[in-house]
Order: structure tokens, then C-alpha cells, then sequence
């Protein structure tokens, strides 16, 4: 049988606009992303909360495949429950605060399994005419009849409720509307007389609060804000049973992955301990739809962390598309079927990981105009020095990095987000340099962060170190964070330093010491760092002899094979902070840096 036909529906859909063509990314949904070799701004992504990339979220995904495997090898009624998809439904209940959770391998899963299994031909199914493609697949595959309501029209759905009596009748609209943005009338909706199935894809994570003391059903996903894979429907517990006999997407699809079940439990906890995100998030989006309707975009107010710009024709809104990627800003064009007929439009999405200069570079990319010399910055802005271990030299790297480029001009803070014992590290590599300097939080007791805290019975506050680092961000060219300990030093039962460089989206330098079992220290070091996918610069040496022995000779030779190596620091003993004198080695260039 010929399939001819479709080069000609091929050439249809060419000739109106609507052929897509996306764009190939090469690394992960971060604030930017590289396509075709370039860095632009990621603005579409429904990574909202930014833990799709989060070290902690994809070494717990690493963690997954490695216990679990890289299938669950069958589906969930034969041998594919594992105790980690188990743990995963109870903690998604818990969250929503309902009584059990089902999970799917999508979202998209998850509605036509819910849809298909819980109506039939006696029922009818009310479905807002702006909702996700899923649940408009949903309510086909149902064999109940479906009426369509107008978006967010609570009048207009209670005349059709009226006139349209059935054995059950169901409303089924999106939480947050994917397209637009806005919000449904949750509540006008469960005072209806039918049962209400609510679709949280876009909500969770970013709106407050449950819809689950509303809604008799909600649907989810781990793919959004969770920054995961994955679909899951909570309820109570009978109809979380009924599902998992009935919903034919649950029962004959293997269960989801383990790398994705393990990313989607540590993004849920994340999401839970780090309300920043979700302030942040929100912020960002109204601060982003005021200033586009400022430069005279049809920009709608934002819900949640989606602001939708609408456009009409699709060829005008490719064409902005378009505009936008020559200026290093990624958001394609959502056309019919996408979006109804005359509202083409960008669907600008924001991260919690977006930086303030992010959304400078969006708004410039949608004025057209060229960035300001002075608000320009390198792609690196900082770093995070971290070593081998405590006490090889981790100031000393710190302030050399800082006198480098302060003296080429640039305006260079210190910051020390964790002290502990009676040093002052901040303070020393400060004066050494002549820099700005401070320190977060001090504990007493010379121990790792986590230990010190426990025994002063003390929690870090973590969320107001990354705000200090956030304000010096904005405030100074090029910012050294010296790190306290090794990489892998606790800050508290989750956190180690590692996630601080990645919360902080810091690249590494490894302060590294001239002797003998430097080698194996740094390999490790580095070896932990990337596989939690934190960049490493290089590696400084500091207290580097006058007089080397055989291993100090052909330790930096073999240290370059591991990482970049960026300087050598002469001995200790030749600092006199007084007297401003220092070893002769001194110089820490790192490219890209400023
Ligand atoms: C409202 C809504 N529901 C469901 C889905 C499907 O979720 P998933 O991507 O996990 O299949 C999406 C988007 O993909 C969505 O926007």
C-alpha cells in the first residue's frame, strides 16, 4: 500500500506554517542550555524548580539504576512493584494529603488510564475546552459522552450540567492551564453536583497548597516541576485500588523507570525543604510578564511559572522565535494544533535556577536591543575553591584567585559561607588580597559544618547563605567562595559541600598539596565532583616548596592529567600580611573567568 499521501499532507501542513523542526539540545534543561555550539537562555522549559539538572536529583537517579536497574523489567501487577515505586506513591499521598497515590510511566498515561477506567457509556465527562491534549485523548478513549464547556466558564458548565442528567457525571479541567497560564476555578468547581478530576501538571511545585481536599481525583506529574519522568494519580485508597486493577495504561505498560522513581523522590523532598524555589519562580514570571507588556508584548499575568505572549499568526510568531534564538534566547513558536486557530503565541516559561542577568538577556533578546557593555558578564563568574582535604591550602587558593583579578581590574568579593573553629579564613585571604570578605555562618567547634551545628544544637540556614551569595552575586564582578573542608563534607543530613557549588551553579577549583597521596586525593576529589555533575576548572597547588623532593617535582605533571592545572603557590611561610609580602607565585588565571 502506498504511503504517498504523505509527502502530500506533508507539504499541506509546510505550506500553512505549521511544519516543526525543534531544535537539538546538548546538555541538560539548566537556566541555559547549548544548542547548534551555543549557550542561550533556556525559556520553556517546565523544569520550573531547576531540579532537572540538580546534582543531588541526578546522583539520586545514578543511584536508582545502579540498586534497582535500568528497566523494572515488567509491569507493576506482575514483578514490576518495587518497594522504590512503593515509597515514591506513599510520599506523593503524603504530600497531596490524600490517602494513596498510582503511578504511571507519563502524565500523558496517567489521564487516559484515569479517564478510560473511571467512566463508561452511561456517563458524561464536562471537559474545559483549553485543556491538555491528554485529557482531551483521555475523554476519547472513554466511552462516555463528553461535553465541552467555555475555558474557566463556571456559568456556562452549570447550564450544561443542568440539562444533562447521567448515571455519573465527571469535570475534568487542568489546575493551571498549560497553554495560557491561568488558573481554574477550583473551588466554584467541587461546590458542582459531579465528581471533579483536577490535572496539577503545572501546579505542583509552584501554586501553594493541594487541590486534593477539592478535587476527588488528581492528576500529576513527575516530568515538570519534579524535574523527572512520570505520571501519578492520588485519591483515596478505593479509588487508587480500582486503578490499579482498572486503568489499562497502569496495568499493561511496564512500570516506570528506577532512575526516574529515584530522581522524582529526591525532587520531591527538595521541593518540600526549598521554598526559594517556588518564591522565586513566581517572582520571576510576574516580573517577566510586567516587563514584556513594558516593552509591548501581549503578555498574559502569570498563574503560576508559565507567561504566555501571544502573537496570533503563526509566521509572525515564528518569526519572533526565530529573533529571539539569533539573540541567544530559546522559546519556539506553540501553533495550532497546539493552541486554537489566530493564537499562535510563545509560551515563555521561567526556572527557579534562572539569575537576575538571565532575565536580562530574555528581555533584551525581546526588545532586540544589544546588551549594555556594563551589564554584560563572562559565562563564568565565579568559582567555588574546594579541597582535597582540610588544611592543603584552600585559603591561600581563594585569596591568589582574588589579588589575580582584582588586580586586572575587576571588583572581587571573598565569601566564606561556612566557618568553623576560631579561624577566620574570609578575614585572611581578604587582607592578603584586598578584597571584600565575609563569612556566613561561624560555628565553634573545628569539626565539618554538619557535626559543629549538631553539637550546638543549631541548624545552617541555608536558604539565607544563598541569598548572601545571590546579593554579592549581583554586587561584584567576580565572586572566590572558599568551601569548608573537603567536597563531601556534610553542611547538614542531606546537603554536603558539593551541593552548595551546585546551588550556587559555581564551577570547581581543587585546591590540591605538593606532597606524596596527592594524586589519588585529587583523582578522587574530582572524580565525585564531575560524576555529580559539577564542572571542574583545575587544580591549584599551594605550599609548594623552594626545594621540592622527587615526588613534589612530578606531582604537578601528574596532576595536569587529571584536571587543567591553573597555578602553583610558593610556601606559606612567605606570607607576611603586614608587611603585604607574599610568595612569588601568586597567579591564578582561569579562562573565562571575568
Ligand atoms: C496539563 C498537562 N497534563 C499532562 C501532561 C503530560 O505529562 P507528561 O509529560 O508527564 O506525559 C502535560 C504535559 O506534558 C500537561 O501539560
Amino acid at each position: 500500500v502506498s504511503l504517498d499521501w504523505v509527502s502530500d499532507e506533508l507539504a499541506a501542513i509546510e505550506r500553512s506554517g505549521l511544519l516543526r523542526d525543534p531544535h537539538t539540545v546538548a546538555s541538560a534543561a539548566g537556566p541555559e542550555v547549548e544548542v547548534d555550539g551555543r549557550r542561550v537562555v533556556l525559556l520553556c522549559s517546565n523544569n520550573y524548580l531547576g531540579l532537572a539538572g540538580d546534582p543531588r536529583v541526578t546522583a539520586a537517579a545514578a543511584l536508582a539504576a545502579k540498586r534497582w536497574g535500568a528497566g523494572s523489567g515488567a509491569s507493576r501487577l506482575v514483578s514490576g512493584t518495587l518497594d522504590l515505586h512503593r515509597d515514591l506513591e506513599e510520599a506523593l499521598a503524603e504530600h497531596e494529603g490524600a490517602e494513596d497515590a498510582v503511578l504511571f510511566s507519563s502524565g500523558y498515561l496517567a489521564n487516559l488510564g484515569v479517564l478510560a477506567a473511571l467512566t463508561d457509556e452511561d456517563d458524561v465527562v464536562f471537559s474545559d475546552e483549553l485543556n491538555h491534549a491528554s485529557i482531551v485523548d483521555g475523554c476519547r478513549l472513554s466511552k462516555a459522552r463528553v461535553l465541552v464547556y467555555r475555558h474557566r466558564d463556571v456559568a456556562h458548565l452549570k447550564s450544561l450540567l443542568d440539562e444533562t442528567p447521567a448515571r455519573r457525571r465527571f469535570i475534568v479541567t487542568d489546575t493551571v492551564f498549560s497553554m495560557d497560564g491561568d488558573v481554574a476555578p477550583i473551588d466554584e468547581l467541587a461546590a458542582l453536583d459531579a465528581t471533579l478530576i483536577v490535572d496539577d501538571a503545572h501546579a505542583t511545585g509552584v501554586l501553594d497548597g493541594s487541590r486534593a481536599d477539592r478535587a476527588d481525583v488528581v492528576v500529576g506529574t513527575l516530568s515538570k516541576a519534579l524535574g523527572s519522568s512520570g505520571g501519578y494519580v492520588t485519591g483515596s485508597r478505593e479509588v487508587a485500588t480500582f486503578l490499579r486493577n482498572r486503568a489499562r495504561t497502569h496495568v499493561f505498560d511496564t512500570a516506570p523507570v528506577p532512575a526516574a522513581m529515584g530522581a522524582a523522590s529526591m525532587a520531591l523532598q527538595l521541593m518540600r525543604d526549598e521554598p526559594w524555589r517556588r518564591d522565586h519562580v513566581r517572582k520571576l514570571a510576574r516580573f517577566l510578564a510586567t516587563e514584556l507588556r513594558g516593552l509591548g508584548f501581549d503578555a498574559r499575568e502569570p498563574a503560576a511559572a508559565i507567561v504566555p505572549v501571544l502573537v496570533g499568526d503563526p509566521g509572525e510568531a515564528v518569526a519572533l522565535s526565530k529573533r529571539l534564538f539569533d539573540a541567544g534566547v530559546l522559546c519556539p513558536a506553540i501553533r495550532p494544533p497546539s493552541v486554537p486557530d489566530g493564537t499562535s503565541r510563545l509560551r515563555v516559561t521561567v526556572m527557579a535556577t534562572h539569575t537576575d542577568e538571565h532575565i536580562e538577556r530574555a528581555l533584551d533578546a525581546f526588545a532586540q536591543r544589544p546588551r549594555s557593555t556594563a551589564r554584560r558578564r563572562t559565562s563564568v563568574h565565579g568559582v567555588f575553591v574546594t579541597g582535597t582535604d582540610t588544611g592543603v591550602g584552600k585559603t591561600v587558593v581563594t585569596a591568589a584567585i582574588a589579588a589575580t583579578y582584582r588586580e586586572d581590574g575587576a571588583r572581587v568579593a571573598i565569601f566564606k559561607p561556612l566557618q568553623t573553629g576560631d579561624a577566620d579564613d574570609a578575614a585572611w585571604a581578604g587582607a592578603v588580597s584586598g578584597c571584600h570578605a565575609e563569612t556566613g555562618v561561624r560555628l565553634r567547634e573545628p569539626l565539618a559544618p554538619a557535626v559543629a551545628a549538631r553539637l550546638e544544637d543549631t541548624k545552617i540556614d541555608v536558604d539565607a547563605i544563598k541569598a548572601r551569595y545571590t546579593d554579592l552575586r549581583r554586587d561584584f564582578d567576580v565572586v572566590v567562595v572558599e568551601g569548608a573542608g573537603g567536597l563531601l563534607v556534610d553542611i547538614d543530613d542531606r546537603l554536603t559541600m558539593a551541593d552548595l557549588a551546585a546551588m550556587f551553579e559555581l564551577p570547581l577549583v581543587v585546591a590540591a598539596r605538593p606532597a606524596l597521596g596527592t594524586l589519588n586525593h585529587t583523582a578522587l576529589t574530582v572524580e565525585a565532583a564531575r560524576a555529580r555533575g559539577l564542572d571542574v576548572l583545575g587544580i591549584v597547588i599551594s605550599n609548594y616548596p623552594d626545594e621540592p623532593n622527587i615526588a613534589e617535582r612530578t606531582n604537578p605533571e601528574e596532576l595536569a592529567k587529571i584536571a587543567p592545572l591553573l597555578g602553583v603557590i610558593g610556601t606559606l611561610g612567605a606570607f607576611d600580611v603586614e608587611a603585604g609580602t607574599r610568595p612569588d607565585r601568586f597567579d591564578v588565571r582561569i579562562e573565562g573567568l571575568r
